[in-house]
């Protein structure tokens, strides 16, 4: 990464390296902005940003993996428009981080990434969150407060209203362990998976058009849902606080459409905890099954899966050594999150693979999804030069 800041601006003296890990959300999904409970992993495969200061009054900002170089001066950035390509986040952040007080100062910025785009393994938070350390350069902040940050830098820039838990598990996410957070309270505590247990991601390489605007859809449809609910349960502030038995009870009430996103988030809230708790009873079936009917659910419920995704999961179904499997973000297209028992994963990964060219024409990576430490700044560079 030196040679090639060095290649792009010149020199490489004084540089800092800030790194932000891509997630896999293992249940809990489409519940974060519901308010409700998550279950991500910090991955391996992250962001990191090179920071020098510059000269000039610019902010330079370059992409490996685009290979484009875009520069803006610091004084244009509160009045940029969105271009609708990977700048946006950045540009979102600098703009966040100036309305909170925190100046972004004239600097050089290269991006090397790991995560796939488009692969469900939360891309854009590991985007955001990497450059907003770069751009803060060592300057202090709550890492809270960073992971909110970030979040509008979406809602306000980008456009996508999504929740809190892609920002929030690549600051926080943890080595050795998967978090539960509440997406109410913020809060979160580790949950250690049983070790003789493996997940991998299998990543359908597409990612349809519609997934933004349904996003957007599945947002608002949860809203609406609520303020049919709220009129059988006035204290309820959202899906979280109606128990399935009230649901049920309520559900006739509702347009078969809306009861069924409820029904969504209200059971996987539900399939969340459930899990917690057979992974600390190392009740791997019981998790595998939980996995699965989350991903029925988000299949016929909540409609957010895809032809490719539900190949994906029923394809690891079949195979010996998988315990359950399941899409995994926000849905249409990305990845599909299996389990499986350590020793099913070689011959698991070719099945795969080969099923999956077949159908679709199209070769699907694999990951294995190691918990790793959230972000920070990386002073050993041998970790960056390994992650390629
Ligand atoms: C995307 C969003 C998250 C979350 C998931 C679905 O990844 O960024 O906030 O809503 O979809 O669980």
């Amino acid at each position: 990464m030196l040679d090639v800041f060095r290649r792009i601006y010149g020199s490489a003296d004084g540089i800092r390296v800030f790194r932000a890990p891509g997630r896999v959300n293992l249940i809990g999904e489409h519940t974060d902005y519901n308010l409700g409970f998550v279950l991500p992993v910090a991955l391996q495969l992250a962001t990191y940003v090179a920071t020098t200061p510059s000269s000039d009054a610019r902010l330079h900002i370059y992409s490996e993996h685009k290979q484009q170089m875009r520069e803006w001066t610091i004084a244009a950035i509160p009045f940029l428009e969105r271009e609708h390509d990977w700048t946006d986040y950045p540009v979102g952040v600098a703009r966040e981080l100036i309305r909170a007080g925190f100046a972004v100062k004239p600097a050089n910025l290269l991006v090397r990434s790991t995560v796939p785009e488009g692969s469900g393994l939360s891309s854009s938070a590991a985007l955001e969150v990497s450059c907003a350390l770069a751009l803060l350069q060592g300057r202090r902040i709550g890492r809270l407060e960073l992971a909110q940050l970030c979040q509008r830098a979406e809602h306000n820039f980008v456009g996508i209203p999504c929740g809190i838990m892609d920002q929030y598990v690549s600051i926080f996410g943890q080595a050795h362990s998967a978090i539960e957070l509440d997406c109410r309270s913020f809060t979160h505590r580790p949950v250690y998976l049983p070790e003789s247990a493996a997940f991998v991601a299998v990543n359908s390489m597409v990612k349809h058009a519609l997934a933004a605007s349904a996003y957007k859809d599945r947002v608002k449809e949860c809203i609406t849902a609520m303020d049919h609910l709220r009129q059988h349960y006035p204290s309820a502030a959202s899906l979280r606080d109606v128990s399935l038995e009230e649901f049920i009870e309520a559900a006739p009430s509702l347009p078969d459409l809306l009861a069924r996103r409820a029904r969504h988030v209200i059971t996987e809230n539900r399939r969340v905890a459930r899990f917690v708790e057979a992974a600390s009873r190392v009740d791997l079936q019981e998790m595998g099954m939980l996995l699965v009917d989350s991903h029925r659910s988000l299949q016929h419920d909540y409609e957010v899966s895809c032809a490719e995704l539900d190949f994906l999961v029923d394809t690891a179904l079949t195979i010996d050594g998988v315990c359950g499997a399941r899409m995994t973000g926000g849905g249409f297209g990305g990845s599909a999150v299996v389990m499986l028992q350590p020793n099913a994963a070689p011959d698991f990964e070719s099945r795969m693979i080969a099923a999956y060219r077949e159908r679709f024409g199209l070769t699907p990576q694999v990951y294995p999804c190691r918990p790793s430490s959230g972000a920070g700044e990386v002073t050993n560079f041998e970790t960056i030069a390994a992650a390629g």
